[in-house]
């Protein structure tokens, strides 16, 4: 398909079903990233469901309609591989992302109490704090980069501070795991060594903190994981402690920082908005729902056909991968009108910004209030700032997600 030719030649060892479209889309190629909501657009238009060759062949589902059910339906499409392809580096057995129920409902149960609005609301004061003197931090700096001395900072410290982790460990976790992420396709035996030996690094020091927990158990979410009993009376294994705790690494470090950037770089290029929410600070949730329909910090949500079935009206066989494309369904304009324009307004029901089904984002509520927190704390900390819109740079790896390498800013005097 025209301009979303793979990084790589794509080899396929699955036959091209016969009656399907086949293209050749990657979400990690260089021609996604360069244009990839005319891309989407592209390939919905030619065939809401394709079959596209690139890495060993998967069902690439771009209409919003045929996401949703995709994604309601884990009986006939399970999470059992990992949510991503290919696999990302850091395994496939994420917990609770890659289980289907019975197993998903008991271990998203243990974690459910730790993300749940009303603990969100309870922490609220204590991540004001963490985000005021942050960016008041900033404020005095004069200059700073939106990504790496804000959005960067503030998700990974609140993520290590509810596991009971020191939370100035924060960077040595983000460079592996932002590493493993930018090159999660790669197949150049040197990166995918490299990407190896990060991984098993994470979970060591993650094994390291149970085994610490185990000894000294304490009020954290560590001590619930390396401790309590979790299904049929016994505590987690080592693999399933380590597949959680990745899991929230991942989850909850890059999604935040992508939506934040996202946000910010958004109001800079259009000072009307950025005006309006000043003016106005109960848009802010709306303006950070709706920024994340358009530039979803997660771009694609994997999954493997359990049985021979029908999606869409699209034959699929047992064991096929289908790539269900959320940031493609928020985009569908049956669904979201004029689906490039920030819109306050408009029924955002049915986004699948933040997934669909029995998967939808644990983090939410979380992710939500970080995000008004230090959209609040640039209005009142950081007035008249300026982003060197020039001197943003977007990341290359869109496969994963939407995400900003750096957005450089300034005070208006400095
Ligand atoms: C703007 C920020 C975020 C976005 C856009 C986002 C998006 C998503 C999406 C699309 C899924 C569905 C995955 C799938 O169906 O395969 C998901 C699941 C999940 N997210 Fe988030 N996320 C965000 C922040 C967070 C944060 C801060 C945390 C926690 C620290 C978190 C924890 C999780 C967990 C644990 C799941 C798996 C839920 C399950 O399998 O039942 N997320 N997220």
């Amino acid at each position: 398909m025209h301009g979303s030719e793979p990084t790589s030649p794509a080899k396929s060892t699955r036959h091209a079903p016969t009656e399907a479209v086949v293209v050749d889309f990657s979400h990690h190629s260089d021609a996604f990233a360069e244009r990839p909501f005319q891309v989407l657009a592209e390939l919905r238009e030619l065939a809401p469901i394709a079959w596209s060759t690139a890495h060993d062949g998967f069902w690439v589902v771009t209409d919003h309609q045929a996401v949703i059910d995709g994604l309601a339906d884990y009986e006939r499409f399970t999470s059992r591989f990992g949510p991503a392809i290919p696999a990302n580096p850091f395994g496939t057995r994420h917990i609770p992302v890659g289980l289907d129920p019975p197993l998903h409902t008991t271990y998203r149960r243990v974690l459910n109490s730790w993300f749940s609005k009303a603990e969100v609301v309870r922490r609220e004061p204590e991540l004001k704090t963490l985000v005021d003197e942050i960016v008041q931090d900033l404020a005095e700096r004069g200059s700073w980069d939106f990504v790496a001395d804000l959005a960067d900072v503030v998700p990974g410290a609140v993520t290590l501070g509810i596991l009971g982790w020191d939370r100035s460990r924060r960077l040595e976790l983000l460079e592996v795991m932002a590493r493993g992420l930018k090159n999660a396709a790669s197949t150049d035996p040197d990166v995918v060594a490299r990407n190896a030996e990060g991984n098993r690094w994470i979970r060591e020091q993650i094994l390291a903190e149970a085994r610490d927990r185990r000894v000294n158990p304490r009020a954290d979410l560590m001590t619930v994981l390396s401790t309590e009993p979790i299904a049929d009376g016994v505590p987690m294994t080592d693999e399933e402690i380590s597949d959680t705790v990745v899991f929230l690494l991942l989850a909850g470090f890059h999604t935040t920082s992508g939506a934040l950037t996202a946000l910010l770089v958004q109001m800079a290029r259009q000072p009307d908005l950025r005006a309006r929410l000043e003016q106005d600070r109960s848009l802010i949730p709306d303006a950070i729902e709706e920024v994340i329909r358009i530039f979803a910090p997660i771009t694609a949500l994997a999954r493997r056909a359990t049985e021979d079935t029908k999606l869409g009206g699209v034959a699929m066989k047992e064991g096929d991968w289908t790539l269900f494309v959320n940031v493609a369904a928020n985009h569908d304009p049956a669904a979201f009108p004029e689906p490039e324009t920030v819109d306050l307004g408009r029924n955002r029901a049915k986004s699948v910004a933040f997934g669909w089904g029995i998967h939808r984002c644990m983090g939410l509520h979380l992710a939500r209030t970080i995000l008004r927190l230090e959209v609040e704390a640039v209005f009142d900390l950081l007035p008249g700032h300026v982003i060197d819109l020039a001197g943003t740079r977007r990341a290359r790896h869109l496969g994963i997600g939407y995400f900003y390498e750096t957005v450089p800013a300034h005070l208006a005097t400095a």
